[in-house]
């Protein structure tokens, strides 16, 4: 069968190789260089080795906790059991996981997670190790990799997927595929702030709602927590909370405790609105306290915070440093079944693209290399019939996408502000979400469908992107309005929650 993979982080590189290793001839296209995506930017780790006292059944309890109930408890099933397995393959194809003096695996902690099950490579450098490893198995086999290829559309015929439009260079071109699988990452540069690189501008997703593919839980955007509060986004892991770092206000008080008992270690969306809310309450930003972990520890620990801190001018081991969330990770995306099958036949969606189920409303920290490996070899595995189509009910969430009948949205005044990426980014950021409300949710779809409607059709990569973005922003919008409850990273400020969040 020929194959054609669309994206590069560990879900399309682990998809790619396992069409191969099976016998189909795989192509793999990707926009940047190979192994450029989102995952070389991960740090914590990949969720999955239990030590004593911990197992999958409790790895799987923590996930749908911090999903505030919404996962779909058999996927999760699938990727707590899968996820063994595909550790040790990263590890056969050389990822070298940190491990004590005696050869054990090291295991980290993260938020929400009740015990220590993250493995992680070069102390903070887990998505590198793994990217560069995955890459390199790619490289040594015949799989033919198509490096600055923009995914300009997926070609249906029928209801079937036939390939894909691609452009490189300036020149669209067609490729002909028995089987689409889609590995083309998050969309963070919707917002204003983001940890995620350049080229997460959803262009998957876009591409999926251009030919009718089901989508859901788009209005479920995760916020990282920490990010360092000056300069270019830079992610401050999770895990250094993990190793017992604290967040304090002005006046040097742990002030997560009074929005979850769990403090630092509360689910991810549960910090990064208690940051947001005691940084809007003090005027500057809180700060994360890592001077007790010690200078020695956080350099051999954390070697790349550490240095990048340094080089920004913080010394992080003799005082707190400024932080502050960012728009980090998708948890809704395209449909698909526990093997990637989407709604449309012959195409297939693995990684952060995907709506697997797995995150809920708010992922676990550390699952999402894990679902990406797990998906994507399922997704491999499911090509010799990827025309079955998936069972349709959303288990969990809520199948959703652009609903232009929203009437009230026209009695807003939008300012009449002009279109560019950066107001798109601003009018989400400020509407669209960490606190959301209905009358916020409104502004920016009125704006949304005025820049839709008045967008001259895009030519250039850029442009393309833009078309991509807008068309992704209308959908979330859309589906944040839809959303009348507050519930894990999805929250309406105007139905809040009482401030102590418990899940
Ligand atoms: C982190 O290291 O905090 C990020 C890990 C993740 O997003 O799962």
């Amino acid at each position: 069968m020929n194959v054609v993979v669309v994206g590069s982080g560990i879900a399309g590189l682990t998809a790619a190789l396992h069409a191969r290793e099976a016998g189909h001839s795989v192509t793999l296209v990707t926009k940047g260089a190979i192994g450029d995506g989102s995952t070389g930017y991960a740090q914590g780790g990949v969720a999955g080795i239990y030590g004593t006292g911990d197992s999958a059944a409790q790895h799987a309890a923590d996930t749908i906790e911090a999903g505030a109930g919404l996962s779909d408890e058999i996927a999760v099933g699938v990727l707590v059991r899968d996820g063994a397995a595909r550790i040790a393959e990263l590890i056969a194809r050389g990822v070298a996981f940190d491990r004590s003096p005696d050869g054990e695996l090291l295991l980290g902690r993260e938020a929400a997670h009740r015990h220590a099950r993250i493995v992680h490579a070069g102390g903070d450098a887990t998505g590198a190790a793994i990217a560069q490893s995955l890459v390199a198995a790619v490289r040594s086999t015949d799989v033919t990799v198509v490096e600055g290829a923009f995914l300009a559309d997926v070609l249906v015929e029928d209801g079937i997927a036939r390939g894909i439009r691609v452009v490189v260079d300036g020149v669209a071109s067609d490729l002909s595929a028995d089987a689409v699988i889609l590995a083309t990452g998050g969309a963070g540069h919707l917002y204003a702030h983001t940890t995620n690189p350049l080229g997460a501008t959803g262009d998957g997703i876009a591409a999926a709602l251009r030919v009718g593919a089901a989508v859901a839980d788009l209005e479920f955007v995760q916020f990282h927590p920490t990010i360092l509060g000056e300069g270019p986004a830079f992610l401050i892991s999770e895990a250094v909370r993990g190793e017992g770092a604290t967040l304090i206000d002005a006046a040097g008080r742990r002030f997560v405790f009074d929005s979850h008992p769990d403090g630092e270690l509360a689910p991810r969306d549960i910090v990064a609105r208690a940051i947001a809310r005691q940084a809007a309450r003090q005027g500057s930003p809180v700060r994360l306290d890592a001077t007790m972990i010690g200078r020695l520890r956080l350099a051999h620990r954390f070697p790349t915070i550490d240095r990048v801190t340094r080089e920004r001018g913080f010394d992080w081991a003799s005082e707190p440093i400024p932080v502050t969330p960012a728009a980090h990770y998708l948890m809704g995306g395209i449909v698909t079944d526990l093997d990637g099958r989407t709604s449309i036949r012959g195409l297939l969606a693995v990684g952060e693209v995907a709506r697997t189920g797995v995150h809920g409303a708010n992922r676990l920290a550390s699952n999402s290399l894990l679902e990406g490996a797990v998906f994507g070899a399922r997704a491999a595995a499911a090509l010799e019939a990827p025309w079955q189509l998936p069972p349709m009910t959303v288990r969990g969430g809520q199948a959703n996408g652009p609903t232009h009948g929203d009437g009230r949205s026209s009695d807003v005044d939008d300012h009449g502000t002009a279109f560019s990426r950066a107001a798109l980014q601003r009018l989400m950021w400020d509407h669209v979400g960490l606190l959301r409300s209905e009358d916020g949710l409104r502004y920016a779809l009125t704006t949304l469908r005025r820049w839709i409607a008045t967008a001259p059709d895009p030519t250039t990569v850029a442009e393309r992107e833009d078309a991509n973005l807008l068309l992704l922003a209308d959908a979330t919008a859309s589906a944040a309005l839809a959303r009348t409850d507050s519930i894990g990273a999805h929250f309406r400020e105007s139905v809040a929650a009482p401030l102590l969040e418990t899940v």
